[in-house]
């Protein structure tokens, strides 16, 4: 959906224009396949994850400062330190237990997890990274290979989940990236925003809702107690409860830790946020037009934590812990890493302290981003949630 108020986005380069040129006649093709139009999480799903074309499968930089986004980890490694913190807890429990990590981006976190894991002599034995993008794996086999040289060797790349892993399992900013369905609540029941071939752009139309997403949608409702208003739309993540039952299913024992903006069902499907939690990035400008830039922009969702509780309590885990990402980093330990910046140069210090600011200040992402804990049998309650757990509020 293009709005006139929409903040003015730069032009692509030439060879990214291109590039985004072909993802359009990929998706296009998919359209003519279908019979004229596809569900927008099959749009979402070609556009960000096509072999060789979608914006997590081609070659475009994505993290930091030169790429579209900042996550956490590329924000600061004291993101990764804390959580090699709340890690180390989970390894001492689960005896020989190891680490998974989904969706590893530029391979960032992974480094940052295994350095503090080293000095606070914890290291796995094994750190698994399963990534669904071929050029981020290979990427990421790079970047460890520099950072890490030392500890490389205990980075396996794996294309399935494993069965009973043991330990810990990470994911930042992956559920944000499950494709979505769109739907529009009427005055008569529910329908589905599609997406179709405008010329040389793309469109919305809106059709009956299949029967899974328009019994999805109902069983909100009943569960809010509440009808929402005609015109209303929002977003939903039917892949998600499968991914979190893979996920569940490959975890004999220990904890998952998931980062991601979010917030629980009540706040996601408030009246007043009719508009949906759809947005897209594009060179650090968030906008809320993803039919344009096609496979060249992130597009992503924010998360219904209440619905990611449900699908792991469905799937046989507990929820372990539910908190703001402030909160998450204060009670894990982010004092004893301030208390180790005291010997180093007052430059740094102030560097890191931006850094601090960035990832808890609630206006940053420190109330934006939460934290959900998973378990899998007998387990401690992290640390981190000492401070403060939300998890009645889910
Ligand atoms: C928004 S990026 C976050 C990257 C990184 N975790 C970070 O915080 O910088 C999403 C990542 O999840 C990966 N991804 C998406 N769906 C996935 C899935 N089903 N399984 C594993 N990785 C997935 C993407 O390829 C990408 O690496």
């Amino acid at each position: 959906m293009q709005h006139d108020d929409r903040p003015a986005l730069p032009n692509p380069d030439a060879l990214s224009a291109a590039h985004s040129a072909r993802v359009a006649d990929f998706i296009r093709a998919r359209m003519s396949d279908a019979g004229g139009s596809v569900s927008f999480a099959e749009f979402m799903q070609h556009s960000l994850y096509a072999a060789g074309l979608g914006y997590y499968a081609a070659g475009s930089i994505k993290f930091g400062a030169g790429g579209d986004f900042v996550t956490a980890p590329e924000v600061s490694s004291i993101f990764g330190r804390v959580l090699a913190r709340q890690c180390a807890e989970v390894l001492t429990e689960v005896r020989g237990g190891s680490i998974l990590e989904y969706g590893a981006g530029s391979g960032k976190l992974a480094s940052d997890v295994l350095k503090a894991l080293e000095r606070l002599d914890a290291l796995p034995e094994r750190y698994d990274i399963l990534e669904v993008s071929g050029d981020l794996q290979q990427r990421q086999a790079e970047y460890l290979r520099a950072e890490i040289p030392e500890l490389v060797s205990r980075v396996s790349w794996i294309q399935a989940p494993p069965e009973n892993h043991a330990g810990v399992i990470i994911a930042n900013e992956v559920l944000d990236a499950l494709p979505v369905e769109r739907f529009i609540r009427t005055a008569t029941g529910v329908e589905q925003l599609r997406v179709v071939a405008e010329g040389n752009a793309f469109g919305n139309i809106q059709s009956l809702a299949p029967e899974t997403l328009s019994q999805a949608v109902l069983a909100i409702e009943e569960e809010l107690g509440d009808s929402l208003p005609a015109g209303y739309v929002s977003e939903i993540s039917l892949g998600m409860p499968g991914w979190v039952s893979t996920l569940a299913d490959s975890l004999k024992h220990g904890l998952v830790f998931l980062f991601d903006y979010g917030v629980t069902r009540r706040e996601y499907y408030a009246h007043e946020r009719s508009g949906g939690w759809l947005r897209c990035h594009f060179r650090h400008h968030v906008h809320d037009d993803p039919l344009i830039l096609s496979g060249i922009q992130d597009l992503t969702a924010w998360v219904d934590f209440s619905a990611v509780a449900e699908a792991a309590v469905n799937a046989g885990l507990d929820v372990a812990g539910y908190s703001a990402q402030a909160q998450f980093l204060l009670g894990g330990g982010l004092d004893a890493e301030m208390r180790e910046f005291a010997s180093l140069p007052l430059t740094t210090q102030l560097a890191l302290s931006g850094q601090i600011k960035t990832l808890t200040l609630p206006a940053e992402m420190g109330e934006r981003f939460k934290c959900m804990a998973l378990r899998r049998g007998e387990l401690s309650t992290p640390s981190a949630f000492g401070l403060a757990d939300r998890t009645h509020t889910l």
